[in-house]
């Protein structure tokens, strides 16, 4: 699909890697709805974006009618701009490390640990897909059959988790797993599903990584010998926006890099 003159929505838009794919859409001529917690950065990214072509929506991703709100309010904006949906970028998420035991007390991790995990980065998927679809297989396809492509976001934590990612491992797992049946749904509408799981890659969320974890991750990479650039990764969310042949696949974006057992 030529994301010209079409409509994104794109949920952690306001950082890492949900902006720079924000921006690299934009550059390509469409117009980006940006979903996300953060609304002191996302009045900044309309202004820098252009408000014509960009608008914010305070969503937070684990709460449904947050979520109901914005797709109302971005299926209002289309309406005015003409420009049908053209896909969802599912990219709001957070990782938080936790064993479901602890190793010195003994004791359960709080259910409310894994609930936060799980609650936004797969049930705010799945719901934020499940809102923005019904508005997306109404509209006119392009000649080749063609509505619209949804890009998730798994990691390598799908893969190789490493101790303490049980939840977070759990939710991108599930993230991948999900991307076949997904695309098998949409094949019918003209929708595809795509599925982006990055090692480490820059952005606010990694910045924060425990030292000891980032230094893990560092030996063990093989080429190239540094963490990825959020622009990599919109240039493939690109391609997965524009090769028709992208679909139902998750595609491992992390220079051979593969998560150690051991910190
Ligand atoms: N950076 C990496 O190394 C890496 C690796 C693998 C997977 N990922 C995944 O990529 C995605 C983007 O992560 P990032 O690295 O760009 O992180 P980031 O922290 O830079 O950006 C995440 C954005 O999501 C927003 N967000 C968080 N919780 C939200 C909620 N409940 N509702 C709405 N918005 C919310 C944040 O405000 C932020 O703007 C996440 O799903 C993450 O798990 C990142």
């Amino acid at each position: 699909m030529k994301p010209a003159n079409r409509t994104f929505i794109i949920s952690g838009a306001c950082s890492g890697l949900g902006l720079a794919t924000a921006r690299a859409l934009h550059a390509a001529g469409a117009s980006i709805a940006l979903l996300d917690l953060n609304h002191v950065a996302g009045e900044a990214i309309v202004s820098e974006l252009g408000k014509d072509t960009a608008r914010f929506w305070e969503v937070d991703v684990s709460e449904t009618e947050s979520i109901t709100a914005a797709i109302a309010g971005a299926a209002a904006w289309v309406k005015e701009t003409g420009r049908a949906i053209g896909g969802v970028v599912a990219a709001a998420g957070v990782g938080s490390a936790a064993k479901l035991v602890d190793g010195r007390t003994g004791e359960p991790v709080g259910i409310e640990a894994l609930d936060f995990v799980l609650n936004i980065n797969l049930r705010g998927t799945l719901d934020l897909l499940r809102q923005a679809l019904p508005h997306m297989i109404k509209t006119t396809p392009t000649a080749d059959g063609e509505r619209g492509v949804l890009i998730l976001v798994s990691s390598s934590a799908a893969f190789d988790g490493q101790p303490g990612q049980v939840a977070y491992a759990a939710s991108k797992g599930a993230i991948a797993s999900l991307t076949l049946p997904l695309a098998r749904d949409l094949a019918r509408y003209g929708i595809r599903a795509v599925t982006i799981a990055p090692s480490l890659f820059e952005s606010a969320m990694t910045a924060r990584l425990p030292e000891k974890a980032r230094k893990s991750l560092e030996r063990v990479m093989e080429f190239p010998v540094r963490p990825g650039k959020p622009e990599e990764f919109a240039s493939l969310a690109m391609q997965a926006v524009e090769n028709q042949m992208l679909n139902g696949t998750v595609i491992r974006i992390d220079g051979a890099m593969r998560m150690p057992s051991k910190m």
